[in-house]
């Protein structure tokens, strides 16, 4: 294989291709929704109709607008791209009709709707668009070119240079950045290095990474060689929850394919670079994508956080340097290598680079998955009559409504006591009780704890059973006082981010919503000194 067999294998492709192409997507969203039937009612009627050779039904991955599926675009027409929305497998007479410019009286997305016009798609380029169970889709998308060029021009240490200069920062939640990391393992001594992707993704209310999965799965692996001819290193692995099958079954596909056109295994493009990739399927434990405990569980044991340092870049698997990125980490970097790192440190704000794909879930008019450039407003992605957007998941907070002309970037969300997190972002109106908001999330800390520390383990047990005390008004303001004693102890006392950042969602409800809790409390039985506390 070589950069003429990848440039071969596109034109083939693209000759292939029809006049009209009907984009269904099959992603776990839509496909809970009948979106196979959608397909096979399509690929029957233009069997029917005799327009094989004129329309393709083309499987595609997260067109986004998730709230409006099932989901069906149909390119090909003069003016521009039609969406039909809510589709049932039905309505496949209809939509060959729309091919055809006949009247069709099917429901269709205004493609002017502000949910599309503020999107920049960068990681998502070709979600959507390309089947993500047929390789040469993706390069006919351009796709492996990055690899190719990589190892046929440049040296590792540039590449590291590259992604630094990128400013990208890791998308797991911590916001590290990723040149960094990659030069850590570079330089960290060692026979062997392993590359692992974080894709265990345990938030509530977050799916990008499983959506960029399901979409474009070799984004992710040609991200993981680059970052593994960077590093040094010539084995892989996928760790993906049990609970993706869609997203398994898909990258099982593309290592495969990968395989068989020599992109992955010994001598990748006739270069002495080897790199194979294994899938590692999680059991669905929250705590396992921290990443000691995700390690331990590659290694085949229980899956707990161990203290760092050591880091990972330094004594990883197996006591081997190991770098971790998040999907949406490894998915940044082909179009940074295409684009070049002055390119994408141009989107975004100083000192975040890039965009960021988000889930919006809650009280929003248009839930889905959009990836818009960092430094835009909260208010500019949920437009929304809003009471509180929550950020990072049962790490994160709650935001009022008062700051939503906040730039989400790394260091504007911490300031207001939330994170940036993976992505997921939950829009509450003024039906939501906060106390109960901070319960839900504790309680989702509590089940997840490892229990291998105490403050964690016996802390979250406590906060959530004062939460419970204070929504069955039967706390006074001592009891207050102890949760906030609680957050401070188990926030700087616990091993692994789970414990230290638990205590969050408390105290930001605490901070920007205090009233909601003091209006449930009981005034202090008499004779009592609550500011004592005796
Ligand atoms: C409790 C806990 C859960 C985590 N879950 C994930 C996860 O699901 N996916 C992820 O990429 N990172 C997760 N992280 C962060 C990882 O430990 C690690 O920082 C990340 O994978 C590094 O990749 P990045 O630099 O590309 O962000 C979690 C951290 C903690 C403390
Ligand atoms: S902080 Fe919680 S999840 Fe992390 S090691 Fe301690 S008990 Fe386990």
């Amino acid at each position: 294989m070589q950069g003429d067999d990848l440039a071969a294998i596109a034109e083939k492709h693209q000759g292939s291709r029809r006049k009209y192409c009907l984009r269904t997507c099959m992603s776990a969203g839509c496909m809970s929704s009948r979106a196979d039937a959608i397909k096979k009612g399509l690929d029957a009627e233009v069997k029917a109709q005799g327009l094989e050779g004129e329309v393709e039904v083309r499987r595609v991955g997260c067109m986004g607008f998730c709230g409006l599926g099932p989901l069906v675009g149909l390119d090909g027409m003069k003016e521009r791209e039609i969406l039909f929305e809510h589709v049932t497998p039905e309505d496949a007479p209809a939509i060959i009709r729309a091919v055809q410019a006949k009247d069709h009286g099917l429901q269709v997305a205004d493609p002017d709707h502000p949910f599309f016009s503020k999107q920049m798609r960068v990681v998502r380029a070709n979600g959507g668009i390309i089947d993500p169970e047929r390789i040469e889709d993706y390069v006919a998308a351009n796709g492996y070119r990055a690899l190719y060029h990589v190892l046929t021009d440049i040296r590792p240490a540039e590449v590291v240079e590259e992604i630094t200069r990128s400013g990208l920062r890791g998308r797991g939640g911590a916001g590290f950045p990723t040149g960094l990391k990659w030069g850590t393992v570079a330089k960290s001594p060692g026979a062997r290095k392993f590359v692992v992707c974080n894709g265990d993704e345990g938030d509530p209310g977050a799916y990008m990474d499983r959506s960029i999965l399901e979409s474009d799965p070799h984004l992710v692996l040609e991200g993981m060689a680059i970052a593994a001819y960077a590093v040094g290193a010539d084995q892989g692995f996928l760790y993906v929850r049990a609970e993706y099958p869609l997203a398994i079954s898909r990258l099982q596909t593309a290592i495969r394919q990968a395989k068989q056109l020599g992109l992955l295994g010994g001598g990748i493009f006739e270069t002495p670079f080897t790199f194979n990739v294994d899938i590692r399927i999680g059991a669905g434990a929250f705590v396992c994508g921290e990443e000691t405990a995700l390690m331990a569980s590659v290694e085949g044991r229980r899956g707990t956080p161990r203290p760092r340092p050591p880091f990972p870049a330094e004594r990883g698997l197996w006591g081997c340097p190991t770098l971790i990125n998040n999907v949406e980490t490894f998915a940044n970097i082909v179009p940074i290598i295409n684009r070049g790192a002055a390119w994408y440190a141009g989107i975004g704000t100083e000192r975040s680079k890039g965009t960021k794909v988000f889930a919006l879930t809650g009280k929003v008019q248009n839930n889905g998955l959009i990836e818009v450039p960092m430094g835009i407003t909260l208010r500019q992605i949920v437009e929304a009559k809003v009471k509180a957007v929550q950020t990072g998941g049962p790490s994160g907070g709650c935001i009022p409504a008062e700051y939503l002309d906040t730039s989400v970037d790394y260091e504007s969300l911490t300031k207001l006591g939330s994170i940036m997190g993976s992505g997921g972002m939950v829009v509450m109106d003024d039906s939501t009780n906060m106390v109960e908001i901070a319960r839900f999330y504790m309680d989702f800390c509590r089940d997840e704890s490892c229990g291998k520390c105490i403050p964690c383990r016996a802390g979250t047990v406590q906060m959530f059973e004062l939460l419970e005390k204070i929504l069955s008004r039967k706390a006074t303001a001592r009891d207050i006082a102890m949760l906030e004693e609680l957050c401070d102890l188990v926030k700087h006392t616990s091993l692994c981010g789970l414990g230290q950042t638990a205590p969050n969602p408390v105290l930001s409800t605490l901070r920007f919503f205090r009233n909601e809790y003091t209006e449930l409390l009981q005034p202090e039985p008499a004779g009592e000194c609550a500011a004592s506390g005796q």
